[in-house]
């Protein structure tokens, strides 16, 4: 399984102060040095964390994978048509939420988010979508055109008995095991920690997990290089 680390919160807390630092595009660097594929950010409208200058230069800096998470709003797809990332990840977005919510209502914008997609297909650039893991969702995805779905973890990532906690992950394997068979991609995200991406990756049918605020504010304590690791020799099985 691959491991792409989610930058916001480096960004978050340079906002904090509107300072210059602490750099997400110098965070990223270290974690591509430690190993991960790829490193993944989110511009929001609202710019609470990335700004414009971080996606333009993580596009010149980065070299494993760039993954531009985003609302589906012209403003922003703009500027990631100029970026050019290397996956765009399509998510909801509202600016009273904390984080991401939940997957995309994709039944409610399929004919938006299919032109939207071929958009970003007439520029090479793959789409993810953000979605719930269910069955209809991830076929309508398919229909509209996405090459992978990131499967939202944030459910299963808060539930708090066992059983909850395995009625959620079967539900993350049986999307991911439908989605592969239909052709599709799957990577994972939300709320995954140390603990709970032990049974994510025993499912073997996640192609990539997005990984953020656990791994970030862990390197407070021991330092992002150690954080990053641990995670990644994790995901490795090492
Ligand atoms: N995947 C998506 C689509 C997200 O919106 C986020 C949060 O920005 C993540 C993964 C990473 O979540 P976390 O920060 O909880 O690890």
């Amino acid at each position: 399984m691959k491991l792409s680390i989610n930058i916001d919160h480096v960004a978050t807390l340079r906002q904090q102060r509107r300072e210059k630092y602490p750099d997400p595009v110098s965070a990223a660097i270290i974690c591509e040095k430690v190993g991960v594929d790829g490193i993944v950010c989110h511009l929001r409208e609202d710019r609470r964390h990335i700004q414009d200058r971080d996606v333009f230069l993580l596009r010149d800096t980065l070299k494993t994978k760039f993954d531009l998470e985003m609302g589906a709003s012209e403003e922003i797809i703009k500027i990631a048509l100029q970026v050019v990332p290397d996956l765009v990840t399509l998510v909801p977005e509202k600016r009273e939420e904390l984080t991401t919510e939940g997957g995309l209502n994709i039944l409610s914008q399929k004919d938006y988010l299919k032109k939207t997609i071929s958009r970003f297909h007439e520029k090479n650039i793959p789409v993810s979508l953000f979605v719930e893991p269910d069955k209809n969702v991830i076929e309508v995805s398919k229909l509209i055109g996405c090459d992978f779905v990131e499967l939202h973890t944030g459910v299963y990532a808060n539930a708090t008995t066992k059983e909850e906690i395995e009625i959620k992950l079967k539900q993350i394997s049986e999307a991911a095991q439908f989605a592969n068979s239909i052709g599709l991609k799957v990577n994972a995200g939300h709320g995954l920690d140390y603990t709970n991406i032990l049974p994510i990756i025993k499912l073997n049918s996640i192609y990539e997990v997005s990984i953020g605020y656990s791994v970030i504010t862990r390197a407070l304590f021991v330092g992002l290089e150690k954080a990053v690791r641990e995670m990644l020799n994790l995901v490795k099985g090492i």
